[in-house]
């Protein structure tokens, strides 16, 4: 398919144009943890390879939508305000301002009204855990919720829910690539693979595959280094272009996507922890091996993750470490298993953590309409 043409034509037509005076609405989405990693994307984040990940709880942003029509609609240019944590913030709005022309071309109807948003986290920001997946995806969710309400005859009412899902997730990931995983409850698989519906347009749900050894997964963010990113995502997944190893890296994930969903259905912990691992390693060593090189762990991040490996023979839990592209550490670890993990961190691993900051989550529900 032409990229540049309406990515979600072929699922729900054309877009009809009527509209209402003004409206609002309130969504909320979490964060996601990736298992087999996205890293290397085409144009408008079609990934080089399929990715998995399982959906977060708390940390998660909460957007606000307000829309007025205005007299005369602009000609490809969104019009809106844009508040974070209660303040203006320009370097966030250049970036939504490219998304919602983007998103014009989908939905012309943006064009029409004036939008206000406004969005809070309930974490920091570029630190490493995923502030544009949950924030993209909110926004993606309340304006496909904005573009139902201001139709009177329309497609979007015809929907059904996995279009309507497709719909946001398509959405979510013109906004950043690993935001579409973030509206599922509990797991999510994206990027075309063996599993029927598979798309690199949009993620699909995994929670119904999930053996009951992962239907209450947790996740402790170790937050090691809670400063801005080294390199932001995007730069990293350009760096991909030119890395030597890219096409085995891709092979690699493919294959590892596939082994995943063998794993979450047959609840094999260890090989879990064998693959969770790898995918996390090997992450960092893509980044190192890129021209130019980066270090994106910190001193802390390997005390973290010798720690982790110890107590996993220590004590026999399942516990697993993975990584985003930053320092920060995800612990991932069965729900039945809370109370002792919950003593390690507390007794262990706080002093490697910044300010002994960390994020207490587990898996969650997806996005949810709020108001
Ligand atoms: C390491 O989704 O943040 O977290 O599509 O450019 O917005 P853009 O990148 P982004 O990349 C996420 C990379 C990752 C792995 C993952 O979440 O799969």
């Amino acid at each position: 398919m032409n990229e540049k043409t309406k990515i979600t034509e072929n699922i729900i037509g054309n877009v009809n144009s009527n509209t209402n005076e003004s409206g609002f609405c309130q969504w909320r989405s979490p964060s996601n943890i990736a298992l087999v990693k996205y890293w290397g994307k085409k144009q408008e984040q079609i990934p080089c390879n399929p990715s998995i990940s399982f959906t977060l709880k708390n940390a998660h942003t909460t957007t606000n939508l307000e829309w007025k029509r205005k007299n005369a609609s602009s000609d490809k240019h969104v019009d809106f305000t844009f508040y974070f944590q209660g303040k203006k913030n320009e370097i966030f709005k250049r970036r939504i301002q490219k998304y919602l022309n983007r998103l014009a071309i989908e939905i012309p109807h943006l064009l029409k009204y004036d939008l206000n948003i406004a969005s809070q986290n309930t974490f920091p920001h570029s630190s490493g855990i995923a502030s544009s997946a949950s924030a993209m995806s909110a926004l993606a969710a309340a304006l496909v919720d904005m573009e139902r309400q201001i139709k009177t005859t329309s497609d979007a009412d015809s929907l059904d829910k996995n279009e309507h899902n497709y719909r946001t997730s398509a959405f979510s990931r013109l906004g950043s690539g690993s935001a579409c995983r973030s509206i599922y409850p509990k797991a999510a698989l994206w990027g075309k693979c063996s599993v029927e519906d598979s798309s690199d347009e949009y993620a699909i749900a995994l929670e119904y595959i999930l053996h009951p050894h992962f239907q209450d997964y947790k996740d402790a963010i170790l937050l090691v280094d809670q400063g801005e990113k080294r390199v932001s995502s995007s730069a990293g997944h350009q760096l991909m272009n030119g890395n030597p190893y890219a096409s085995a890296r891709y092979a690699r994930a493919a294959e590892n996507t596939e082994t995943l969903l063998s794993i979450l259905q047959s609840g094999h912990l260890d090989d879990f922890t064998l693959l969770v691992e790898e995918e996390a390693m090997t992450l960092h060593a893509l980044m190192m091996a890129s021209s130019p090189g980066y270090i994106l762990m910190h001193p802390n991040t390997l005390y973290i993750i010798d720690r982790v490996r110890q107590f996993r023979i220590d004590s026999g839990i399942p516990i697993c470490f993975t990584l985003d592209a930053g320092p920060n550490v995800h612990l991932l670890y069965p729900g039945n298993e809370r109370e002792s993990v919950y003593d390690f961190i507390t007794s262990e691993l706080l002093r490697y953590c910044d300010g002994s900051q960390w994020i207490d989550d587990e898996m969650g529900p997806g996005i949810q309409q709020i108001s």
